[in-house]
C-alpha cells in the first residue's frame, strides 16, 4: 500500500542496527519502513518510495548466497544510500571491487578525512575536515564502479564515503545511524530531505489524523474492545480508538492486584473521568492471589497469571455483549521481520500478544493502530492526544506485575510491603530528577528474613533489593550508578518507614548475564 507521505524504503541485510536507520529518518519527519532484502522488490513496487537506504550486514559479498540489492532499486532512478555492507553490495553489483578481509577491517571508533565536497556532506562536513565515525567492517571497497568518486577516506577504508552525484547514489563504509557517529544524523538528514527531497511532513499530528480516519473506515458502526494494562501502549491505543469511534469502544481493565501503589486508581480516574471512555474495571485481586497461592516457580507464576488474565478478560468481554474488534498496542519493533543470519536464511518474526489467544477464542478481528510506531513515537502520540506527561513517560512495567518482583511465594502481606518500599524508591528517584535517565527502577522483596537491631530490640524481617537500570530497548541493560549517598538515603527511609523490611541491598547485575526483572 502506497503511503500517503513521502517515504524511504530501508532494505535490511541483517545488521544489528538497522532499526536505528528508520529512527533517524523518522526523526526528520520522513516515514520509513524496514523490509528484508528478499522482500524488497515487492515492497518497492507497493510502497513507491522516494529513496532507498541499504543497511549493513554480518555477511561478505563473497559469501555463498550473500544478500543482493534488487535490480529495480538501482534502475528506478531514485536516490540510494548504501551503509557499510550496503556500500559493498552497491559497489560489487555496479562493477567496482570489494576486497575480502585481509586485516584491513575497522571496528569501533575511526576517523575519516573529507577529500571532496558532495551534497551528502552539505552543511555538515567540508573538504579537509577530520571527523570521528563508527565503523564495523572486515571487507573493504578497493575500486569504484564507473561514475563514482571518493569523498572521504579513513585509515582502513580508501573509500569511506563515495558518490555518483549524477545518479544520486551515495555510500558510506561507516554507520551514520549510530550515536557514536556524531554527525551521522546530519548526513542522513541531507540524504532524505535535500537529496531525496522528502517534505518532512510526517508528524504525530498527521499520524493521529490519518489513523483516526483509517480506524473509522475499518470499524464503521461495529464495536471495539480494548484491554488496558496501565501501560503506555494500551492507553494510547485506547485514546486513539476512542477519538475515532467514540462510545463504540469499551475498555476492560483486568486489575490482577499485582500493580504498584495507586496505579489501578490512576488508570480508572484517567480513563473514566478524564477521557470519558466506557471502562469496565474488574477487581480480580482475590482470584489471582488464590490461584498463585503456594506457587513459587517463576514460569508457573507467569503461566498462571497469563491464563487467568485471558479467562477473566474473556468473561468480562462477553458480559459487555462482545465486540467485532479487539484492539492491541502492538509496536513496530514487534512486527519488523528482521533478517536473521544466525539460524540460516530464515526470517524470524517476533509477535507479541498481550492478550494471546483471545482474538481466536472470541472470534474477533485484531486492530493494532500503533503497528507502525516506535516506543518514543508512541509517547509523542500520547502527548499529542492529551495524555498527561507523567503517564506517557512512565517506565515499562511487566504484564505479570509485582509477581515477578516477589521471588518465592506471593502473599498479600508481602505485596503490601513491596508496594511501600517501591513507592519510596521511586519518590526519591523523582525528587532527585533521575526518573527520565533511568529505563526502569523498582524494588524486589526477597524471600529471606534477616536479623537486625532496631531501637533496643532485635528485628527479624524481610530483606529487599533495589534495581535500577539503563537500557535502550530492554534487550541489554546496565545497573544505574547511583551515588552511594542516594542509595543510603533510600535504604534509611525504607527501613524506617516500611514495617516488615530491615535490610536493603542494591542489585548491580547487568543484562546479560542477569535479566532486568528477578523472575
Ligand atoms: P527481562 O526481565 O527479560 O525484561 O530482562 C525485559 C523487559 O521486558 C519486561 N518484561 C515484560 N513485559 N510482559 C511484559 O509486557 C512480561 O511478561 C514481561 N516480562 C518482562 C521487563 O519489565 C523489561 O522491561
Amino acid at each position: 500500500m502506497s503511503h500517503p507521505h513521502d517515504s524511504i524504503l530501508i532494505v535490511d541485510f541483517g545488521s544489528q542496527v538497522t532499526q536505528l536507520i528508520a529512527r533517524r529518518v523518522r526523526e526528520q519527519g520522513v516515514y520509513s519502513e524496514i523490509v528484508p532484502y528478499h522482500l524488497a522488490e515487492k515492497a518497492f513496487a507497493e510502497m513507491n518510495p522516494k529513496g532507498v537506504i541499504l543497511s549493513g550486514s554480518p555477511c561478505s559479498v563473497y559469501d555463498e548466497g550473500a544478500p543482493t540489492i534488487p535490480a529495480v532499486v538501482l534502475t528506478a532512478g531514485v536516490p540510494v544510500l548504501g551503509i557499510c555492507y550496503g556500500e559493498q553490495a552497491m559497489v560489487h553489483q555496479l562493477g567496482g571491487v570489494v576486497e575480502p578481509g585481509g586485516g584491513h577491517g575497522e571496528f569501533g571508533r575511526a576517523e575519516v578525512e573529507v577529500i571532496e565536497d558532495i551534497s551528502l556532506f552539505e552543511g555538515v562536513w567540508r573538504k579537509g575536515d577530520r571527523r570521528p565515525v563508527w565503523m564495523s567492517h572486515g571487507d573493504r571497497v578497493t575500486a569504484l564502479p564507473p561514475g563514482f568518486k571518493a569523498a572521504a577516506v579513513s585509515e582502513g577504508a580508501p573509500f569511506a564515503a563515495v558518490a555518483d552525484e549524477a545518479r544520486r547514489f551515495y555510500a558510506v563504509q561507516f554507520h551514520p545511524e549510530v550515536m557514536h557517529t556524531p554527525d551521522g544524523a546530519g548526513l542522513l538528514r541531507n540524504f532524505v530531505l535535500n537529496i531525496v527531497g522528502c517534505s518532512g511532513d510526517w508528524s504525530m499530528k498527521a499520524f493521529r489524523r490519518e489513523a483516526v480516519e483509517r480506524i473509522r473506515a475499518m470499524v464503521g458502526e461495529k464495536r471495539v474492545l480494548c484491554g488496558l494494562s496501565g501501560g503506555v501502549d494500551s492507553a494510547v491505543t485506547a485514546v486513539l480508538i476512542h477519538e475515532a469511534v467514540g462510545a463504540n469502544l469499551t475498555c476492560v481493565f483486568v486489575d490482577h492486584g499485582l500493580l504498584r501503589a495507586g496505579e489501578a486508581d490512576q488508570v480508572v480516574t484517567l480513563f473514566r473521568d478524564h477521557f470519558n471512555i466506557p471502562l469496565v474495571h474488574v477487581n480480580a485481586e482475590a482470584l489471582f492471589l488464590k490461584a498463585l497461592s503456594g506457587v513459587t516457580d517463576p514460569e508457573r507464576k507467569r503461566k498462571t497469571i497469563g491464563r487467568l488474565f485471558i479467562d477473566v478478560f474473556d468473561a468480562e468481554a462477553r458480559k459487555t455483549g462482545g465486540a467485532d474488534f479487539l484492539a492491541q498496542g502492538t509496536l513496530y519493533p514487534d512486527v519488523i521481520e528482521s533478517v536473521s543470519f544466525l539460524g540460516g536464511p530464515s526470517v524470524t518474526i517476533k509477535s507479541h500478544h498481550n492478550v494471546g489467544g483471545l482474538p481466536e477464542r472470541m472470534q474477533m478481528k485484531l486492530i493494532e493502530p500503533l503497528r507502525e510506531l516506535f516506543k518514543d513515537e508512541v509517547r509523542a502520540l500520547g502527548r499529542e492526544l492529551g495524555l498527561p506527561a507523567d503517564f506517557v513517560d512512565r517506565h515499562p512495567f511487566p504484564g505479570p506485575g509485582l509477581a515477578v518482583r516477589c521471588p518465592g511465594e506471593i502473599t498479600r502481606e508481602k505485596l503490601e510491603i513491596l508496594r511501600k518500599a517501591d513507592r519510596i524508591f521511586l519518590q526519591e528517584i523523582r525528587a532527585a530528577g533521575l526518573y527520565n535517565d533511568i529505563w526502569q527502577a523498582f524494588a524486589v522483596i526477597l524471600p529471606v528474613r534477616t536479623v537486625g537491631v532496631m531501637g533496643d530490640g532485635r528485628s527479624y524481617d524481610y530483606a529487599c533489593a533495589l534495581r535500577a537500570v539503563t537500557s535502550v530497548d530492554g534487550m541489554t541493560a546496565d545497573f544505574y550508578p547511583f551515588e552511594m549517598g542516594f542509595i543510603g538515603r533510600v535504604a534509611t527511609r525504607i527501613i524506617n518507614e516500611v514495617k516488615g523490611i530491615n535490610r536493603v541491598t542494591y542489585d548491580v547485575t547487568s543484562k546479560p548475564p542477569g535479566t532486568i526483572e528477578w523472575e
